[in-house]
């Protein structure tokens, strides 16, 4: 085991996957035990965050689990409790929840705008509510917020709450490092580009289909996209994680407010 994040605590949400195969924060949560620290692995799936704090454990890390759907405020309270009464402290909070919803201004949903916005940006309101006074009282923490490129461009997609919501997750990030820097917090946004996880095989092939080309296959998705990205390859959880390490760590100790593109350079393509 490495030693980069040797002593210190990580909060992640939305630790399992929706199916199976590695998603952002399943990963991330492994390669950050990897490095020493100890893991409160939360999701509303319980089997799912329970069968990475199992991965995790079966390599000789640490890991509690914690059912929590991160809309609610009781159940953030809970979850951010949790942690501290298991492991004393939260050094990173690892705000990784997010989810899609079809359509465009025109069609999509009332009740499905309101559920992207609640779980993807009201979620990190909370957690960041209920976290950061921990982290002030500690005088230190980083917290990592999950955005994506789709924060920046249009992708070809339409489904608007979810860029809408990736955009304001940027903004909130910078406000909050602004902030809360004198307290020696950080506060850094992933910016993910065309990363192979369960929730693309899930739902956005099945967007794209239902909106710009019905037509559309998991395979034609893939190579469609891979044209669009100057180092040829689709990412994966991976190379998030490895991201979220770095900031997670004091490699980063100088860095705040931070939108990190990592996409193998798509948006120079996209430009
Ligand atoms: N996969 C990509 O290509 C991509 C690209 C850009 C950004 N991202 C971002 O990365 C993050 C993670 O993506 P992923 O592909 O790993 O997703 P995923 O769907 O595999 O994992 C997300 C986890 O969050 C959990 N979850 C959903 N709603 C929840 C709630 N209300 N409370 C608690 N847990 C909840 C799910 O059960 C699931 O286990 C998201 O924020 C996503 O927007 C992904």
């Amino acid at each position: 085991m490495a030693e980069r994040l040797s002593g210190k605590v990580a909060l992640v949400t939305g630790a399992g996957s929706i199916g199976p195969g590695w998603g952002n924060g399943k990963a991330a949560a492994v390669l950050f035990a990897r490095e020493g620290a100890s893991i409160l692995c939360a999701d509303i799936n319980a089997d799912a965050a329970t069968e990475t704090a199992e991965l995790i454990r079966g390599e000789g890390g640490t890991a509690e689990v914690f059912e929590a759907d991160v809309t609610q405020t009781d159940q953030v309270e809970a979850m951010v409790a949790a942690c501290t009464s298991a492991f004393g402290r939260i050094d990173v909070l690892h705000n990784n929840v997010g989810i899609v919803a079809p359509g465009g201004a025109v069609e999509q949903t009332e009740d499905d705008w309101d559920r992207v916005m609640a779980t993807n940006l009201k979620s990190m309101f909370l957690t960041c509510k209920s976290v950061i006074p921990i982290m002030q009282e500690q005088n230190g923490g980083s917290i990592i917020n999950l955005s994506s490129i789709s924060s920046l461009r249009y992708m070809g997609i339409n489904y608007v709450s979810y860029p809408t919501t990736k955009a304001a997750i940027n903004q909130f990030t910078k406000v909050t490092a602004g902030q809360y820097g004198r307290w020696n917090i950080r506060v850094n946004a992933i910016l993910p580009g065309f990363n192979r996880t369960p929730m693309v095989d899930n739902a956005v092939v099945d967007m794209v289909q239902q909106g710009t080309d019905p037509d559309m296959t998991l395979e034609k998705y893939y190579a469609w996209r891979e044209d669009k990205i100057p180092l040829g390859r689709w990412g994966d959880a991976w190379d998030i994680a490895n991201a979220a390490v770095f900031l997670a760590s004091d490699e980063s100790s100088y860095i705040t407010g931070l939108e990190l593109v990592v996409d193998g350079g798509a948006t120079l393509m996209l430009g």
